[in-house]
């Protein structure tokens, strides 16, 4: 069995996905996980690209030592000194330079020559392996680049440093024959490749991600890359679970294997979607709703007869439990802080007694809390930023009825601490309190998007709301838990305000400890 390494990439290519936004604690939270996952590197984000992503790095590459963390950069040396402030930090600070190398993007793009990308590439990979021991080259649009181009450069920046070799399929254009054969080429035409990981990175444009990843170790790839749930731009990344366990179920055919711990898939899966937004698809590979569950009755008894009848996978190597009643009314601290560590989330104490409260509150009209239900309550509490004054509901009141108009009453504390109030009417419930909320808060709003899902099953289930709001001209994404429906999409509403508060003020005051 040959060892491949995994190159996670959520925090970067998969944060780019439409509509994703996360703030410093939801990626801190989501690295950690990648670790406990096992990925032998993450992706952190792109310094240069913004302060909220520098100092995200920066944190992940101060925090995280069980995995390697790298940054990305284009190939100037700003965006390199950049991203060596972010990741000096790091127990071994890596760096991910790129720059393409397709006749598309060369004349287009860059407006270069072949022989100016060329000395571009080796001047910035030089430049970088002053700082950084590990250098990753990315060939941006590998799959639509001339291949005899591709094994020159990549000679050249091996020569001048680069420890890892990637190409990228940066519009998911390729095939797994073609991709093989790509790799095929250049481990057997570049002099100088044995010195280096030869890397392979997909897009899912014409949904190939996960097989052309495949095709690429099978003929020298020695590193994939990928997101959790295959997030990531337009048609998203190569979904490293569904590659990891291909490898897994099918060693038969494979002989290769990860450091990837399959048992908390599942985990990391969920934490990704809560966070991010994305939720995966209910008949997705590995991870959807339906994976495991087998609907007609010709299956259902092959499973209850022998499982292997229909299962290639058991829904324990990946993690998957059953959602049962964990703890109930009169559990208590203990058994409850048992659970949270079970479920992978460390809480200082502040935040366990404010979490505990919480449960206690739902039990009170729940009789069944599940892990769903806990980590949704946990996940708000632990990516919150409390230090910053925010926008308080104090009281809400909606009416409506087939024959009123619908009306909300709502009551606020504002950031200085003022009580304001109002009343306003709209087309629906809530129209009306979102109507209300925007007249009580004094930053520009308006609202991109709502959703209102279910946490699990049951009448008495939580419902749990997101929203994107542009807040002052940022979009900003907020998402709230509840009892109640319209508690629930009223505490979004203003958790995407308070976001937009905590990231403003954290501007601000990055500006005077600077100035
Ligand atoms: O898809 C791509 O080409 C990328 C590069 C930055 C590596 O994500
Ligand atoms: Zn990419």
């Amino acid at each position: 069995m040959s060892k491949i390494k995994i190159f996670d990439t959520t925090l970067r290519d998969g944060e780019q996905s439409p509509g994703v936004n996360l703030n410093q604690l939801e990626k801190l939270e989501i690295a950690k996980q990648l670790e406990r996952f096992g990925v032998d590197r993450m992706e952190a984000g792109f310094p240069a690209s913004s302060k909220g992503d520098f100092n995200a790095v920066k944190a992940i590459a101060d925090t995280i030592k069980g995995t390697s963390v790298i940054g990305l950069a284009r190939t100037v040396k700003s965006d390199v000194d950049i991203a060596w402030e972010a990741l000096k930090g790091a127990e071994s600070p890596s760096l991910h330079l790129f720059l393409a190398t397709s006749p598309i993007h060369m004349t287009y793009k860059l407006k270069k020559t072949p022989e100016e990308v060329i000395d571009t590439a080796v001047e910035m990979v030089s430049y970088a392996k002053q700082k950084f021991p590990t250098v990753e080259w990315s060939a941006e649009d590998a799959t639509r680049s001339d291949w005899n181009f591709l094994a020159q450069i990549i000679e050249r920046v091996i020569d001048a440093g680069a420890t890892v070799i990637n190409l990228p399929d940066t519009v998911g254009y390729t095939t797994p024959e073609e991709y093989g054969k790509l790799f095929r080429f250049i481990s057997e035409t570049v002099p100088n490749i044995d010195r280096v990981n030869l890397s392979c990175h997909c897009h899912n444009d014409l949904g190939m991600a996960v097989a052309n990843s495949i095709a690429a170790v099978e003929n020298g790839a020695t590193q994939v890359e990928g997101t959790i749930n295959g997030i990531g731009e337009r048609a998203g990344n190569a979904a490293l679970e569904e590659i990891a366990v291909a490898l897994k179920i099918r060693s038969d055919f494979y002989p290769y294997e990860t450091n990837l711990k399959l048992n908390e898939i599942k985990r990391t899966s969920d934490l990704v979607a809560k966070l991010t937004g994305m939720h995966v698809q209910a008949n997705k590979a590995i991870t959807g709703r339906n994976a495991f569950a087998h609907e007609a009755g010709i299956h259902q008894d092959g499973v209850l007869k022998n499982a292997s009848t229909y299962e290639i996978i058991t829904p324990e190597m990946v993690g998957v439990n059953s959602n049962t009643l964990f703890l109930g009314k009169h559990s208590g601290r203990h058994a409850f802080k048992d659970k949270v560590n079970e479920l992978g989330i460390e809480l200082s104490e502040d935040k366990l007694k404010e979490a505990f409260n919480l449960f206690k509150q739902l039990t009170d009209h729940k009789k069944e809390v599940t892990d769903d239900d806990l980590f949704t309550i946990l996940m708000e509490i632990q990516t919150d930023t409390s230090a910053v004054e925010k926008y308080k509901l104090e009281m809400f009141q909606v009416q409506y009825g087939s024959a009123n108009i619908p009306t909300a009453t709502v009551s606020l504390k504002t950031p200085a601490g003022k009580p304001v109030q109002t009343a306003c009417t709209g087309q629906g419930s809530v129209e009306a309190l979102y109507k209300t909320l925007d007249s009580l808060i004094e930053e520009d709003l308006k609202l991109i998007d709502y959703q209102i899902n279910s946490v699990g099953g049951g009448k008495d289930a939580l419902a749990e709301s997101r929203v994107q709001l542009v807040v002052n001209g940022e979009t900003v994404n907020g998402r709230g838990s509840a009892q109640d429906v319209i508690e629930a999409s009223a505490n979004a509403f203003l958790n995407a305000v308070n976001r937009y508060l905590v990231q403003k003020n954290s501007s601000a005051l990055k500006q005077v400890v600077k100035s």
